[in-house]
């Protein structure tokens, strides 16, 4: 991990701050054994869960699996970044800090571009507050009802019209049209001759990180031109797909309530704002990523994501799905009444009429369910069924966690669901979903839907032969060299485990039991949780061990395993490569892969079945409509 500290820093500033001492500034530490335990500072809980180890160096919670090194515990206390953490506990004991060149130089450029943009954001606030340049700004929001607190709580500003304000401006304050350009701010000429402002007659919405620090900026036109918003270009600072507009602001609501609200405009967050209603976040133009989420899982336990419309709910449904079921938090999906957005319906229903509304938020699972039950309903022939209840499977199938992981849990509770409603056997749909996990199916109609899932069956077993062999190497870094010939880090396919099987690799200290020194340089805190959760699975599988025994003992029997895995899968790859490019059908589960879509057919066909196959809602109309059934 090319960081921005060598790992001899990062060495010398962890050893300087005992974890100990530094969590016992925060909270007390109760002694328990060898460890100390407190309630978890993470999550809520009423018996101690969170622990600390002296001898390791490291902190775990058993109850939120929160864990890493005395850097991850300060990033997730003060909720800042790494550097950030390494730069406070540097001072701390009095360190200083000596940066990478290469990295220094990207942090400089950074820290620029940083200065640039705080820059631009005062000058477009003094562009709103300029008494005559910016008064159709001014007249703009207050059209739009904003009040005075409101815009400075958003730090709203103005480019008043013009094709070089903040260029002139840039000059006069030695900020050059390169670093100008780099910021998003001004576009080259057609011609080659210079330079020109990106915006111009705009209101301004600066664009925060989570830390309060601008990254970019959108603009809207005050009348109907085209396009209605612009918004900076990516930028070293501004992805995004990262970015939340509001994020600053909302925050202290969004932990407080531990959920946040996913809207789609800027309006969207400020006026709920204004009105009440503190938790709303904006994507930027795209769908929400696993990165929002990733952020939002900071403060939130809970997620509503909401559409305007029904129609534009439909469309994201499946992501929301697959949101729901690769992240360990809530997701609901909340649908404005009336085709409005929230901006709109603040001013019309107030902050109470918009809390109702969220109120009414649905689980995502619930959602995607209840509209697959309208497509059901309003299905007129046996295929038309066939193709939503597909699709009900094919988007729990999609799921990357539930592919990935053992979440077998969530699984059958959704086919439980299913099956109650639909009256159809959870063996019949539990057939159904086996048959869709297969390696792609090679009849007409089983193939498309292969080709476009992942499959989870031989995924399944790929993250449990990854998991092995990142639970015996975070034990064993050692072996590492050994493996690295057998298992080159491109088989590895999860992320998290691909970054992990890295950081062994790339780690020169890390001696063996020695997980402090392994996660001391682990930027993401999801990463550093992962390795000291490896790492405690594998000490408890040591414990058990017979100290008497002196052979090879359970770490390397677990390599040993992990290795085997690899090689069964890769040969099986092989065997699957050759009996394809024969054209051959898959040997295993020879069945014909729409045998049980076609039962579900055949069972339409049947008076006393076809009940059982109807929606309830359906089977009401169905009995309404004939009288007595
Ligand atoms: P108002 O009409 O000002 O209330 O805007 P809105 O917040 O209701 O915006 P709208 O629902 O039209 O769009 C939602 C979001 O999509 C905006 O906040 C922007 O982030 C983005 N967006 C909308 N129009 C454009 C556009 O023309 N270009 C770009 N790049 N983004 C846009
Ligand atoms: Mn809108």
């Amino acid at each position: 991990m090319p960081g921005l500290f060598s790992n001899d820093i990062l060495d010398e500033v962890a050893r300087a701050n005992d974890i100990v001492e530094v969590v016992s500034g925060y909270f007390p530490l109760k002694r328990a054994g060898k460890d100390y335990v407190a309630l978890c500072p993470f999550h809520a809980e009423k018996t101690p869960s969170f622990t600390v180890s002296p001898a390791k160096q490291i902190f775990k919670c058993f109850g939120c699996g929160r864990g890493g090194s005395v850097f991850n515990f300060v990033m997730a206390k003060e909720s800042i970044t790494f550097p950030e953490a390494v730069r406070i506990l540097a001072e701390r004991a009095g360190i200083e800090l000596r940066e990478d060149p290469d990295a220094r130089r990207k942090t400089q450029g950074r820290r620029r571009l940083r200065d640039v943009l705080t820059w631009a954001q005062e000058r477009f606030q003094a562009g709103l507050a300029h008494p005559t340049l910016g008064t159709p700004g001014r007249e703009y929001l207050k059209q739009r009802g904003l009040a005075d607190e409101t815009i400075k709580a958003f730090g709203l500003g103005f480019a008043p019209e013009g094709w070089d304000n903040l260029i002139r401006a840039g000059a006069r304050d030695g900020i050059g049209l390169d670093m100008l350009e780099q910021a998003g701010l001004v576009i080259p000429r057609n011609d080659g001759t210079g330079y020109y402002d990106r915006f111009r007659g705009r209101a301004i919405f600066p664009i925060f990180d989570a830390l309060n620090r601008p990254i970019g900026f959108g603009g809207r036109v005050l009348g109907d031109e085209e396009p209605k918003y612009l918004n900076s270009p990516e930028t070293p600072l501004f992805h995004k797909k990262e970015a939340l507009y509001g994020l600053p602001q909302a925050r202290e609501a969004i932990e407080a309530d531990r959920r946040a609200v996913v809207v789609e405009g800027y309006f969207d967050v400020i006026t709920p704002w204004q009105s009440g209603v503190r938790t709303c976040v904006a994507t930027l133009g795209t769908a929400l990523t696993d990165d929002h989420i990733q952020a939002l899982k900071r403060y939130a336990d809970e997620v509503v994501v909401v559409f305007d419309s029904d129609l534009a709910g439909r469309r994201a449904a499946d992501r929301a799905m697959e949101l729901f079921l690769a992240h360990d938090v809530r997701i609901l999906v909340a649908v404005v009444p009336e085709g409005k957005d929230p901006c709109d319906f603040c001013t019309l229903h107030g902050a109470d009429g918009f809390r109702q509304c969220l109120a009414g938020a649905a689980d995502a699972f619930k959602y995607k369910w209840d509209l697959v039950q309208q497509d059901l309903d309003a299905a007129t022939n046996p295929a038309a069924r066939e193709r939503a209840l597909r699709a009900m499977l094919e988007s729990v199938l999609k799921a990357p966690a539930l592919a990935q992981q053992d979440l077998r849990l969530q699984r059958d509770l959704i086919l439980g669901h299913m099956s109650r409603t639909l009256g159809i056997p959870e063996a019949t749909l539990r057939a159904e979903f086996r048959r869709l996990r297969r390696p792609a199916g090679r009849s007409a109609a089983g193939t498309e839907v292969g080709r476009n899932l992942p499959d989870a069956a031989h995924r399944g077993r790929q993250w449990v032969a990854e998991r092995k062999l990142l639970t015996a190497l975070v034990c064993r870094p050692s072996a590492i060299e050994d493996v690295l010939d057998r298992v080159p880090p491109e088989r590895i396919e999860t992320p998290a485990f691909r970054r992990l099987y890295e950081a062994i690799r790339s780690s020169p200290s890390a001696g063996d039991a020695d997980v402090a020194g392994l996660v001391r340089g682990m930027e993401d805190p999801a990463d550093a949780s992962l390795a000291v959760e490896l790492f405690e699975q594998g000490q408890a599988m040591e414990t058990v061990r017979n100290p008497a025994d002196t052979g090879p003992g359970p770490i390397e029997h677990l390599l040993e395993e992990a290795l085997r895995d690899f090689k069964k899968i890769e040969e099986e790859a092989l065997l699957e490569a050759r009996r394809q490019a024969r054209g051959q059908a898959p040997t295993q589960g020879g069945a014909d892969p729409n045998k049980a879509l076609k039962e579900f057919a055949e069972a339409r066909g049947n008076e006393a079945k076809k009940q059982a196959f109807t929606t309830p809602a359906a089977r009401k109309r169905m009995s309404g409509d004939s009288g007595q059934a």
